[in-house]
């Protein structure tokens, strides 16, 4: 894993590379690539709705804000060999039961998932928060119908806390303390 400060403006930064995958900083060029992803009823088949281009546009803007005050957020994942947008992954601050969380989200295209991409980029986002953030605690909010998601979550470590409502609807919390005695 290597990672890079945020810089913002056209130029947009890479903050970490795996073996397959380089997940970067997104900017309103990533627009279109963004909102066929956000669009996509099939991946976004366990929120509410698919998003609108505006509603992926502020998405953009949602994470770039991030980046500026928190120094984290979703980042564009691309795969290394090709070039090719892959989908989104990275952390974002979140409220569950009163508490801020940092949760580890992830979205691939339909048709490269499956591939273990998820779980990779999902894998340099856990050690990113733990290594670069000093973060001691990561979760993934998931719906319970969402069996791959839970496998990703399971795969980077994280175990099955319990369940609350987030986001208007009952959630399963997964969590995991990520101390540098629990690195792989
Ligand atoms: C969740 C998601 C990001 C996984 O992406 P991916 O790149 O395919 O993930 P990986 O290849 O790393 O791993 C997928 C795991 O789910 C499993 N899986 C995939 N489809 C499955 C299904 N229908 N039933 C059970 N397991 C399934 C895979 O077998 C794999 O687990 P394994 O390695 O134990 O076999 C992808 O399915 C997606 O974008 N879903 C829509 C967006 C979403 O729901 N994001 C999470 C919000 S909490």
């Amino acid at each position: 894993m290597s990672s890079a400060p945020h810089q913002g403006g056209d130029n947009p930064r890479t903050v970490l590379t795996t073996p397959r995958l380089i997940l970067r900083e997104m900017t309103s060029a990533d627009l279109g690539d963004m909102a066929a992803l956000r669009g996509d009823p099939e991946v976004m088949r366990y929120y509410p709705a698919p998003k609108r281009r505006d509603e992926a546009q502020a998405w953009i803007d949602g994470n770039q804000q991030l980046y500026r005050r928190r120094g984290f957020g979703l980042w564009v994942v691309l795969v290394r060999a090709t070039g090719e947008f892959a989908g989104d992954c990275g952390l974002t601050p979140q409220r569950v039961d009163g508490a801020e969380e940092i949760e580890v989200g992830y979205h691939i295209r339909v048709g490269l998932q499956g591939n273990g991409y998820a779980t990779e980029a999902a894998t340099a986002c856990r050690d990113f928060a733990r290594d670069v953030l000093g973060l001691r605690r990561l979760i993934a909010i998931i719906d319970p119908a969402n069996i791959p998601s839970q496998r990703v979550a399971a795969k980077l470590g994280l175990e099955e806390e319990g369940r609350t409502t987030v986001h208007g609807g009952r959630r399963v919390i997964y969590s995991a303390t990520i101390c540098p005695k629990h690195r792989a």
